[in-house]
């Protein structure tokens, strides 16, 4: 073959490389993005506090923080997290994920500060809370510790 021909025909099977390459990009990446989404996803799935919130102490007592926690709770959060915290309000149900049961093992096994730390912060479709005063904050998570009882 003269050199110039098989020039082009390395050209064209380069092309053609290449265009396949597309194809299979345009094939094969959509569904790989999906997949590594969803894998995003699960992998966000565990929501952990940072170590210095886990030792902050709830400096609002018991019995007031309940009673203004609640107040707080059937205004701000029960459409997502259901009146009794269980992840069951209107709004929440529509959600993915879907709101924590706020009674449940995995939320009431962490300290208060990592409550506050997420109510402060947020994640997601959860709003981070720092409207509310750090009082009315930490009333909630007094009012939350209550819902572990009401199973
Ligand atoms: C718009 C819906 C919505 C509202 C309103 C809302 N939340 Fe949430 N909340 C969520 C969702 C969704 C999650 C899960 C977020 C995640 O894991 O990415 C969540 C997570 C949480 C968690 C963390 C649970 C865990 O994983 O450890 C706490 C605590 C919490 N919410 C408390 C509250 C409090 C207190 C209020 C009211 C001041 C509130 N939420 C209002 C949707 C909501």
């Amino acid at each position: 073959m003269p050199a110039e021909r098989r020039r082009r025909a390395v050209l064209i099977g380069a092309s053609d490389i290449a265009h396949q390459g597309r194809m299979a990009v345009k094939r094969g990446i959509a569904p790989m993005v999906l997949v590594l989404g969803f894998a995003a996803v699960a992998a966000a799935a565990e929501w952990k506090a940072p170590a210095s919130a886990k030792a902050m102490k709830n400096p609002v007592e018991k019995i007031a923080g309940l009673k203004a926690g609640k107040s707080l709770f059937d205004t701000d959060c029960a459409m997502c997290h259901g009146k009794t915290g269980k992840g069951d309000g209107p709004t929440g149900a529509a959600l993915n994920p879907k709101p924590e049961n706020l009674a449940g093992k995995e939320v009431q096994r962490q300290t208060d500060g990592e409550l506050f730390w997420k109510i402060s912060e947020g994640r997601g479709a959860m709003p981070p809370w720092n409207s509310l005063s750090e009082k009315d904050r930490w009333s909630l998570v007094r009012y939350i510790r209550s819902l572990a009882a009401k199973k």
